[in-house]
């Protein structure tokens, strides 16, 4: 498979220039690497525990939160201490190639099928998209994720692979218009973004769902499917790769923040390659 790059847990730590260029070219680093359930924990192998509001269940190491189960009293802390456990456990692996400048946000677990899940074309993860969040502007900063599949009944998680990012930006880039002057400061007054969305985040934004409503784009473009079994572990610039999940059940994925500064190719970055698309500064 073109879109993966294998490497043995054991031998990062040697591989590691060969790993960060791989994830920076846009591909999937996979892992033979489980993430083992202990006794106490297999019981949240359910949809049932997540709360009917909610398509996963969240924690933030920040503040040590855990968002979106009914599981409370001892049932609760001991989901809250399984994906904390998860936030260390993907920490430690990131850390050999992105040491001291990541930023750990939201961990999540998902019992829910990923299949038929979707609530509208934007929220769609099953049509090809690059991530880019409506509510959480990123300024330049790379979303970096891992994910494990803990299926217990060997079914795997399902992904298509779309093409390079300079292709899909190539293809949508002209159709995206500039943002509006002054609409940034408006959403920031209106709490509708958390934070002033930048030039980069409208056209990551826009590029996003202009990919996910293009019913032609999601039947033509170039994609590749890709079967994560359980017990195994992937790490993706998921705002750079094109990937859509068709199906699967029963994952954790962790999302890191990584400054501009942090790349080593920064060149291959999607920032870089929009600017020199557009011909202008995008933050
Ligand atoms: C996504 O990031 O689009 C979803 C990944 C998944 O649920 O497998
Ligand atoms: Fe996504």
């Amino acid at each position: 498979m073109t879109n993966l790059v294998t490497i043995d847990p054991s031998e990062l730590q040697q591989k590691l220039d060969n790993a960060v260029l791989a994830l920076e070219s846009g591909k999937v680093l996979f892992f033979k690497l489980p993430f083992d359930l202990s006794e106490d924990e297999v019981q949240f192998l359910t949809p049932d525990i997540v709360d009917p509001r909610s398509k996963n269940i969240s924690y933030d190491i920040r503040g040590d939160s855990l968002r979106g189960t009914i599981c409370e009293g001892e049932k609760g802390d001991i989901l809250k201490a399984m994906l904390r456990r998860y936030a260390h456990f993907s920490r430690r692996l990131v850390e050999k190639m992105y040491s001291h400048h990541l930023t750990q946000a939201r961990t999540s677990f998902r019992p829910v099928e990923a299949e038929g899940r979707a609530t509208s074309a934007h929220k769609d993860d099953t049509r090809l998209h690059v991530d880019a969040f409506p509510a959480n502007p990123v300024s330049g900063k790379r979303i970096l994720r891992v994910f494990t599949n803990v299926n217990p009944s060997g079914k795997p998680r399902v992904w298509r692979i779309g093409e390079p990012f300079a292709d899909v930006a190539a293809s949508f880039i002209p159709t995206l218009g500039a943002p509006l002057p002054g609409l940034a400061r408006l959403l920031k007054a209106l709490k509708i973004t958390k934070t002033l969305r930048s030039p980069y985040d409208h056209y990551m934004l826009k590029l996003h769902d202009a990919m996910k409503t293009d019913l032609e784009y999601q039947k033509a473009a170039p994609k590749e499917e890709v079967l994560f079994p359980p017990g195994s572990t992937w790490i993706v610039f998921t705002d750079q790769v094109s990937h859509a999940a068709m199906s699967g059940q029963h994952m954790f994925e962790q999302s890191f923040y990584l400054p501009p500064e942090a790349l080593k190719h920064p060149e291959r970055s999607p920032l870089r390659i929009l600017e020199s698309l557009l011909q202008k500064k995008l933050i």
